[in-house]
């Protein structure tokens, strides 16, 4: 919706993302005992789009929501991704090397403190939803943390990444491949849409439109990661190119082939700009840009 007011996409992303690169450098702390901290920093920061704490941000602006709830929410969702990104290059998961341009943590620091790692980033981003003060009304932290928790879990997250490692080998028809993707990917942008969402007023209009938009570009961000795994190279991924079909995953572009996939991702760019279309917001400008960036994107 034209407010009269251009929106940029470049100033509001390099504005919010200041503000969360400071955030994050400033709650991951390095003085964590016996050289965890570093561990942790090492995960979070230098890297990584920070497209989930984008939508945190974006979402609550279109909603008018609270500042400094959405700042916490933005980094805490960060956290719980990286975490599973951690966990996710483990021997044991996907067992990777390279991660943003950079060896894997459990290869810069050994397993056992990946693992303590990607656990004390998943503590951390509860606690910061649930400062002292007055800054963030309770009912407002029980909200995010119900969020979070519901989107990270096994109703989603983790849920989906234990199905994605039952599939390895597996034929999964279209539907079971939705499913897994919705949920080890897909539950956690949704969710971030959602937080933001939550730092505002719930709104009986335009919460249900948030929540087909988030669905969209969830599913949408896993398809085109599965594109990216095959078209792209290592260099411009920051990770492993090509690995899927290495490790015997079923993918998009192993179920629809790549056209498909390149269509199917496509559609829901569509269905998420008509959601937000619907949503009756004010100016969803900032959620359009990335939805677009979702599909769209080289890495
Ligand atoms: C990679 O996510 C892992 C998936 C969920 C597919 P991103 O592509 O958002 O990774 P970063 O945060 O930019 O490194
Ligand atoms: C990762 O999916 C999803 C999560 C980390 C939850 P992938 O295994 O496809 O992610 P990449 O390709 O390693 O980033
Ligand atoms: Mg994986
Ligand atoms: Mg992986
Ligand atoms: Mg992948």
């Amino acid at each position: 919706m034209d407010t009269g007011v251009k929106f940029l996409f470049g100033p509001w992303s390099a504005a919010h993302l200041e503000t969360i690169e400071q955030a994050l450098s400033r709650w991951v702390v390095a003085h964590a005992p016996a050289g965890l901290g570093e561990a942790m920093r090492y995960a979070v920061l230098d890297g990584g789009k920070r497209l989930r704490p984008l939508l945190v941000m974006a979402a609550s602006e279109a909603v008018q929501g609270n500042p400094a709830a959405a700042v916490r929410a933005a980094c805490a969702v960060e956290l719980i991704h990286a975490y599973s990104l951690v966990h996710d290059d483990m021997p044991c998961m996907d067992n990777d090397v390279l991660r943003r341009g950079k060896p894997t943590v459990h290869v810069r620091f050994g397993q056992a403190q990946a693992l303590l790692a990607g656990d004390a980033l998943q503590a951390l981003a509860f606690e910061l939803l649930t400062p002292e003060g007055e800054e963030v009304p309770a009912v407002q932290q029980a909200a995010l943390c119900r969020l979070l928790a519901r989107a990270a879990g096994h109703e989603g997250m983790a849920g989906g990444q234990a199905i994605d490692l039952a599939s390895i080998g597996r034929d999964l028809d279209e539907d079971e491949l939705r499913q897994m993707h919705r949920l080890k990917t897909g539950a956690l942008l949704q969710g971030s849409v959602m937080m933001g969402a939550a730092c505002g007023r719930p709104d009986p209009r335009a919460t249900p439109a948030l929540s087909v938009y988030g669905a969209a570009i969830g599913l949408a961000f896993q398809v085109v990661d599965d594109i990216l795994d095959v078209t792209a190279d290592s260099c411009t991924l920051g990770k492993t190119a090509g690995k899927d079909a290495a490790h015997d995953k079923p993918t998009y572009v192993s179920v629809l082939g790549l056209e498909r996939s390149r269509t199917y991702a496509q559609e829901l760019l569509q269905q998420a700009s008509g959601a937000l279309a619907s949503s009756g917001l004010q100016d969803t400008r900032a959620l359009q840009a990335l939805a677009a960036m979702v599909v769209n994107r080289d890495n």
